[in-house]
């Protein structure tokens, strides 16, 4: 079997869990992991690196094979680099806009046979893949966060998605051993259209001092069985983050119960995005 190239743009969150579980997988001969400045490429070599050791300390993966992992991956600011890639994954900011000038960049140096996907939270895959001249390439493929430990991968179909790239983003996905899931595109897809509403109206419960972070995190977990209150979810996934699914839901659904709380428009105001910037609801 010819092994694969695989691209992930964006190492931030999301972008250096999916270069990690790619570069774990014996089908795949190389990572590209782009992003726009060699200080966040270091970044993210470094919590990979760090990622790998604490699966070698689990007794989940051996030490040699941790280097064999890493070294499959190229960091690069080089988004040229991609174009011989048989998947690319995007994973930059959740913005239409920068997404959209990354796909037509993608679509110019990539060949008819690359998937091109993307792992938006919440963006339409068919606006996304309109910036294209092959929308029939173009995918959703959301990981959930943390990737390395997260089974689920929401597989996304736009209008225009082929069904020979859903077969082939389905045999990735399983060959990574993960799970997929497929749906519709529909803004937040089912994932965040969901997960949001919730974690936007825990921040109001907060902001209108019903409880402390911590009682309404602990009211969740304990009553309703959730693993993480959605207050530490909020902050594990970006305050930011979670403020531009909540703005797709409101645009896509112009229905007012998708308003984002106010006190998460301050946090981001006063840099508390959650785990990122070492506070958020909590402090780390
Ligand atoms: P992040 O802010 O941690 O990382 C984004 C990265 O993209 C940054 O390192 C940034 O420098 C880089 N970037 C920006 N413009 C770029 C460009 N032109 N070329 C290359 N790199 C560029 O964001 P995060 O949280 O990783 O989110 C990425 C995507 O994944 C978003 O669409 C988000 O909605 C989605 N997502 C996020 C989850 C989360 O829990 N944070 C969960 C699932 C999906």
């Amino acid at each position: 079997m010819i092994r694969k190239i695989i691209s992930v743009i964006g190492s931030g969150t999301m972008g250096n869990g999916i270069a990690h579980v790619f570069a774990m997988s014996s089908d795949v001969q190389q990572v590209f992991l782009v992003d726009i400045n060699d200080e966040i490429l270091e970044s993210a070599q470094s919590i990979i690196r760090k990622n790998l050791d604490r699966q070698v300390k689990k007794d989940i993966i051996s030490e040699s094979d941790s280097n064999r992992f890493y070294n499959k991956i190229i960091f690069t600011t080089e988004i040229d680099k991609v174009s011989s890639s048989d998947l690319v994954v995007e994973a930059v900011k959740e913005d239409l806009n920068i997404k959209k000038s990354i796909f037509s960049k993608l679509d110019a140096i990539t060949s008819d046979n690359t998937i091109l996907a993307t792992n938006t939270s919440s963006i339409s895959i068919t606006d996304i893949a309109m910036s294209t001249k092959k929308p029939d390439n173009v995918i959703g493929m959301h990981f959930m966060n943390p990737v390395p430990i997260m089974k689920l991968v929401e597989i996304i179909k736009g209008k225009n998605t082929d069904n020979s790239i859903v077969k082939r983003t389905l045999d990735y996905v399983s060959s990574i051993g993960k799970i997929a899931v497929e749906c519709n595109d529909s803004p937040g897809f089912v994932s965040n259209r969901i997960l949001m509403p919730m974690i936007n109206e825990a921040a109001f419960t907060y902001m209108e001092g019903v409880a402390e972070a911590d009682a309404i995190d602990q009211i969740m977990k304990l009553g309703m069985g959730h693993p993480m209150g959605p207050l530490k979810l909020a902050d594990l996934i970006g305050i930011d983050v979670c403020v531009s699914i909540m703005n797709v839901l409101f645009e896509g659904f112009k229905d007012e119960k998708y308003r984002v709380c106010p006190l998460l428009e301050t946090m981001i105001e006063d840099g508390k995005l959650g785990i990122k910037s070492k506070e958020g609801f909590y402090k780390y």
